[in-house]
């Protein structure tokens, strides 16, 4: 029996399209392996949208060049967002990659197998939303499913724009034909994937198409991945509050809390536009948590400017944040622009930003100590097999001591006994 190994990088998105490509590889008679050096083929899906995961890339690819010589008959396909974007690049700088594989093309993999194909696909795929791909998922309980691809905001600094090609959204029908299945198969929760769910628009809207999802049996919690808040309608808040499946907490990435910082971003809102969505999310659904992104040392910011964005997470405070360091990316506006900063100043700003977040999301955990949750029972704690791990509505991790009545994919209602920055432990009541 032949063996694969994928290593990826990035996003839920790659996450899915690994899984994606372990179902065509299964099909195709390959069985996992979880050591390089047992596998005939392998993937590495990479993410271009920092040049840190690019370059952690590079080294592993690196690393498997001496595997590839003593097996010559090792297969090594590089997918994923780097693969878009270095195409051919890729091949010539490392001889040892036999096949180079875009994000919209990851069908082909099925030809690679085959020894039918040519060794770098990197077409605009139109067709993308219309191939139903049998994915081998992760998880028996939580699925994610794709609605949309591709992104057409150009956000000054972003690459994914560049990588993922146009935005296209799947037909309705077809998203819940798949999340009936997974409904069947026994899944509870689906997040719905795309690098803007809320501009998902085919023969109906986001909140059209929630409503629908709320529709399915056996289905009991719906999430989805990323908004922006550009496209954050009332209608979609209100969809929020009143399917009952729809839980409690949005990814909403601010990036800056200054104006004019929003605007050399691309961003096409202000801050006041932002404040504004919040507190209306928050006036209409009390207990949603919110979470974002924030980026540290974009071009041209000033000291005010980054203290409008410690002003802001003051002023919002997030259930929690990722943040980055400002990372030039070949071909986007922003790598053009004046006024880049020193890595010091972005390492000093990025530091007080998550100082400042750390003690806002201990703060809001605290919150709920004594408070009863809803949770979904994920499996058992990967460190304390004794407990089970699971979360909250609101997308928070509790810690649960298992015990002989509760299962993975239970839904229990847990009281909370113990809160920390990163995880809350409870009780079952
Ligand atoms: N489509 C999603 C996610 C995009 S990537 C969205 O629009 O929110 C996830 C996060 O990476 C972004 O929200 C941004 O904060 C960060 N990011 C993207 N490009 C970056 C860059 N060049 N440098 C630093 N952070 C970046
Ligand atoms: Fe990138 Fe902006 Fe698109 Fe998100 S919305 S993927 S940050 S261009
Ligand atoms: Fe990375 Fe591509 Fe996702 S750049 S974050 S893998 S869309």
């Amino acid at each position: 029996m032949k063996r694969y190994y994928i290593s990826t990088f990035g996003c839920q998105m790659n996450v899915h399209d690994s899984e994606k490509m372990a179902g065509i590889l299964k099909l195709e008679g390959y069985e996992k392996t979880d050591n390089v050096k047992d596998a005939d083929f392998v993937i590495f899906n990479t993410c271009s949208i920092r040049q840190k995961a690019e370059q952690k890339f590079f080294s592993e690819l690196g690393r498997i060049k001496k595997l590839k010589k003593r097996r010559p008959d090792l297969t090594i396909v590089v997918a994923g967002c780097i693969a878009q974007q270095e195409g051919n690049n890729i091949v010539e700088r490392a001889s040892h990659v036999d096949y180079v594989l875009g994000p919209q093309n990851i069908n082909a993999l099925r030809d690679i197998v085959n020894l039918t194909a040519n060794h770098v696909f990197l077409d605009d795929n139109p067709y993308i939303t219309e191939i139903e791909l049998p994915a081998d998922r992760n998880d028996n309980v939580r699925a994610w499913v794709n609605i949309m691809y591709g992104c057409d905001n150009f956000c000054s600094y972003c690459i994914v724009p560049y990588t993922r090609g146009r935005e296209k959204s799947r037909a309705s029908q077809n998203i819940i034909n798949e999340i009936k299945v997974l409904a069947d198969k026994g899944y509870k929760e689906v997040t719905l994937l795309g690098q803007n769910v809320n501009s998902y628009k085919s023969d109906m809207d986001f909140p059209g198409l929630l409503k629908e999802i709320n529709e399915i049996k056996g289905i009991k919690r719906i999430r989805f991945v990323t908004s922006h808040p550009k496209d954050l309608s009332d209608e979609l808040i209100f969809a929020i509050r009143d399917l009952d499946k729809v839980c409690e907490h949005i990814h909403l990435p601010l990036q800056s809390g200054s104006t004019k910082i929003l605007t050399l971003m691309n961003r096409k809102y202000t801050y006041g536009d932002y404040l504004k969505k919040i507190e209306k999310l928050r006036k209409e659904i009390p207990d949603i948590a919110i979470t974002s992104d924030i980026i540290a040392g974009f071009p041209q910011e000033t000291v005010e400017d980054h203290k409008d964005t410690v002003r802001a997470l003051k002023e919002i405070e997030f259930d929690g944040i990722f943040a980055f360091k400002f990372s030039p990316r070949p071909g986007t506006k922003a790598s053009l622009m004046s006024g880049h900063l020193s890595d010091d100043i972005k390492s000093e700003r990025l530091s007080e930003i998550l100082e400042l977040q750390n003690k806002i999301t201990e703060k809001k955990n605290k919150e709920l100590k004594d408070i009863l949750q809803e949770v979904l029972i994920e499996g058992h704690n990967e460190k304390n097999p004794s407990k089970f791990t699971g979360r909250t509505r609101t997308n928070k991790v509790v810690n649960i001591s298992a015990t002989d009545d509760i299962k993975t994919g239970d839904i229990v209602n847990v009281k909370i006994i113990c809160t920390r920055r990163h995880s809350l432990e409870g009780e079952i009541v």
